[in-house]
């Protein structure tokens, strides 16, 4: 359906770049639905594994679609457009997603948007808010940088407007949730373990080992000098007592929390006295870390930023990030012929 430039615009949209199923509606903007299937089958081999990823996204998307049509009270036919995950990510995922997304734009005879997953976690930002949670204004202003931290990717992104972003630093080896699965992995603790550790931080003490900050020029970051210190640590107090992890499980995990966020916000801190830009984000599968989002807000507070973090529901993979990134496209005219192909890595 074309709308006049009075009707509303409803965009339904799929994520499926790696082992979560997520297909959300938005219209004009405001997500109606937002629907996300798991995948605890990766879980007994501590990482994805991309064979069963893509299994589990053939048996989930047609139910996670219909879920998000229904709980948006919204009909096939009310449609303007159809975005989806195109790049990065697993590609036998991708594939599952994308093949989905071309055959309903075919159908429908509607249009298609290709979206690039890591912008997409930066404009998760800019998904309105029902209620402000908290004084001070609602959305970031441009421009604005955002930290965009996942299990792939960590960057520093300046954001000139929704589609025009320039990434001004990243990782020169691990990404920040790598850095916490793997840490959590020499914990003996299950995959994806970021969320574990930071609920065992919680109770512990950060200050109790310190480990290095690695000194990168610039506006990068690098995590795996970070990940072979912690190695000897471990390895070095387990010689001496078989117990020392399980016993002090708390503080470790606290320590390894503190020293990654303040390597990812020592770079936003210098990224913002740089450029001058006082608005600044958070997004992507780490900024749902509690030590990360309350030290960053601390921060902002001294810097005298506005500081945004999205709803947690809207850091990690999620499809309503994808429609509020194809609602741009669509206001832009960004449309993809339906002979695009989803790519495993893509540069924006
Ligand atoms: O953005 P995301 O869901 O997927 C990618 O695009 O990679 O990010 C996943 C990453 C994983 O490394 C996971 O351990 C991490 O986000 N993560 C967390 C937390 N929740 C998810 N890391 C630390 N603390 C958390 N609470
Ligand atoms: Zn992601």
């Amino acid at each position: 359906m074309q709308p006049t430039s009075t009707d509303p615009i409803t965009i339904l949209a799929i994520e499926s770049s790696c082992d979560e199923t997520s297909c959300a509606i938005s219209r004009d903007g405001v997500i109606l639905s937002n629907i996300i299937a798991g995948q605890a089958v990766h879980e007994q081999y501590g990482g994805v594994v991309p064979e069963l990823a893509s299994r589990a996204h053939l048996q989930h998307i047609v139910p996670v679609v219909d879920a998000a049509l229904r709980q948006a009270g919204c009909t096939l036919s009310a449609l303007n457009a159809i975005a989806f995950t195109q790049s990065p990510g697993l590609i036998g995922s991708l594939l599952v997603g994308s093949q989905f997304a071309k055959s309903l734009a075919l159908a429908l005879n509607i249009p298609l948007i290709a979206v690039h997953h890591m912008q997409a976690h930066v404009l998760a930002n800019l998904i309105p808010k029902s209620a402000a949670a908290r004084p001070g204004p609602a959305l970031p202003s441009f421009p604005f940088l955002c930290l965009t931290v996942s299990g792939g990717h960590t960057q520093i992104v300046l954001c000139h407007s929704p589609l025009k972003m320039e990434v001004i630093g990243e990782t020169l080896d691990d990404a920040a949730g790598e850095a916490f699965d793997k840490s959590a992995k020499l914990l003996g603790l299950p995959y994806p373990g970021g969320p574990l550790i930071d609920k065992y931080a919680q109770s512990g003490n950060p200050a109790r080992f310190p480990l290095p900050e690695p000194q990168i020029p610039g506006l990068n970051f690098s995590f795996s000098g970070l990940k072979t210190a912690i190695l000897y640590f471990l390895q070095d107090h387990s010689a001496k007592d078989p117990d020392f992890i399980t016993a002090n499980l708390a503080d470790i995990c606290a320590s390894i929390q503190g020293r990654i966020v303040s390597i990812l916000l020592n770079k936003l801190k210098k990224a913002a006295r740089q450029t001058g830009v006082k608005d600044l984000c958070i997004a992507g599968g780490v900024s749902a870390n509690s030590g990360l989002r309350t030290a960053f807000r601390e921060l902002g507070i001294t810097e005298g930023w506005n500081t945004f973090i999205p709803p947690f529901e809207y850091c990690t993979d999620n499809a309503a990030m994808i429609a509020i990134t194809g609602h741009y496209k669509y206001l832009s005219g960004d449309f993809a012929p339906l002979s695009v192909s989803a790519s495993a890595r893509a540069e924006w």
